[in-house]
Formats: C-alpha cells, structure tokens, sequence
C-alpha cells in the first residue's frame, strides 16, 4: 500500500461521489459521462484535459510556498535543447511582428546577483503556434537560452508572440464549448531559470491589455505575471526581474 496514493486518491472519490450524488447524476448521464472519458483517452487529450483544469492549482500550491518568482505552467511546448542565442531569438526571415525586448536581471533568494544563470525562452510564432511541435517548424525559432552576465543581467529580442487556442477539435473543445467557455490563451512568453545549486523556476509572463489575459481557458495568469505595456524605440520591452530560490532544507 502507498499511504500518499491512498489519501489523496480516495479524497478524490469522496469529491466525485459527492458530486455525482448532489447533482443526482442519472444513469444515462454516468454513461455518457464514461463515453467521454473513453474518447478522451482515444484522442490521446487526457493530459490536455489535466492541464486545462487543474495544472494551474498545483502552480498556485507551488507559488504559495515559493521565496522566488511567481511560477507558472511550463505547457506543453518546452524543448530542454534549445541553442544559446546571443542577444536575439532566431525567427522566420519575413517575419514583421512587432519586436519586443525582454530584459531584466536575475537575482538569487538573498539578492545577490545570479551570475550565469541560464533562462530557457520560448514563445509562439505570430500566428500562434511553437516550433518543433506544429508545422514542422524548425525548433532553433523562437527558442533559446539567454545567459546572465556578471551583474545577473539579460536582454534577448525577438518579435511578439500572439494569443492562440488550446487544440479545441476534440473531447477537450467539445466540453470546455458545452461549459460556455472559450479555448483562447492570451499572448506570452515561457521562462525557465536555471542555476546550479537553486530550484529551476518555470513560469510565462502576459502582456497588459492583452486579449484573453482577463479570461485565459488556462487560468494561469496571476497578476505579478503580467507586464506593464511597455514601448522603446518602436519596439514592445517585457521588464522581467527573476528571483530565484535555494532548495528548502528538509528536518
Ligand atoms: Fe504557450
């Protein structure tokens, strides 16, 4: 027996069997309900589904106990080799987006400067969809890894990411439509710091005034992650300090 397993599975069941009996679900419901779950499984969208509705609880549990940054959901479009860029994200040659500066410093849970740290970016194209995953864009766009200088400090251009929908032709679209909501994402952009010797913080950051960013289908926008808009030189600036935190010591 897993005391871990049995606590929190059966805390599920309660929860279900709960619902089930206050909605008085009937029997041609369950069944329907089980019929859903069973195309879930055949479109391979379980993990969508998961992610949809409950991965921002656990990044808000995370966020709670955390002395760093607020973390957000990492999706499903990180790719852990993405190259070194020196000071600009690779994009497609025509691409005329609006440019956009992300830049800011890195700090470490005492405030001292998180020399070397290595921050993965990564952000949708502009029309919405990520390389290595979609398209058959090459993965070296818009992705790459922005290293700390001396001073914890980093700047990487590139071009605006745009809002996108969740993959919504499935069992996911289907039930988010049938609950009145919609499948947008608003615009972001993926962080993920990394030192040695600190947790590696994952998180987005959003764009104020954005679409979507009052209503993402997600729900993983917290305030302290959306970026006051910003213009320099014609080009949009997401200012973004990161904290990042020592492992905690276990009694
Ligand atoms: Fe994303």
């Amino acid at each position: 027996m897993n005391e871990r397993v049995k606590q929190v599975a059966s805390a599920l069941v309660d929860a279900i069997q709960k619902t089930l009996t206050e909605q008085r679900v009937t029997e041609e419901e369950w069944r329907a309900g089980v019929g859903y779950m069973m195309k879930l499984a055949e479109a391979k969208e379980m993990d969508l589904l998961l992610d949809v509705f409950f991965n921002h609880t656990i990044v808000d549990l995370k966020a709670q106990a955390t002395r760093g940054s607020t973390p957000g959901m990492q999706g499903p479009y990180f790719l852990e080799g993405a190259p070194v860029v020196a000071g600009a994200l690779k994009t497609y040659e025509d691409d005329s987006h609006h440019p956009l500066v992300i830049r800011g410093a890195v700090r470490t849970d005492d405030g001292a400067p998180a020399a070397g740290a290595v921050i993965d970016v990564w952000h949708s194209t502009p029309d919405g969809k990520y390389s290595g995953f979609h398209d058959q864009i090459p993965t070296d766009l818009y992705r790459g890894k922005v290293v700390a200088d001396a001073q914890g400090k980093y700047a990487v251009r590139t071009t605006m990411p745009a809002p996108y929908q969740i993959p919504n032709k499935g069992p996911t679209g289907v039930l988010l439509e049938m609950m009145g909501s919609h499948t947008w994402r608003p615009a972001h952009v993926h962080f993920k710091v990394r030192k040695d010797g600190f947790v590696p913080l994952t998180t987005q950051y959003y764009f104020e005034g954005g679409d979507w960013v009052d209503s993402d289908c997600c729900k993983g926008v917290a305030p302290d992650l959306v970026v006051p808009a910003k213009t320099e030189g014609g080009a949009q600036v997401m200012a973004i300090d990161f904290v990042i935190e020592r492992p905690r010591e276990h009694a």
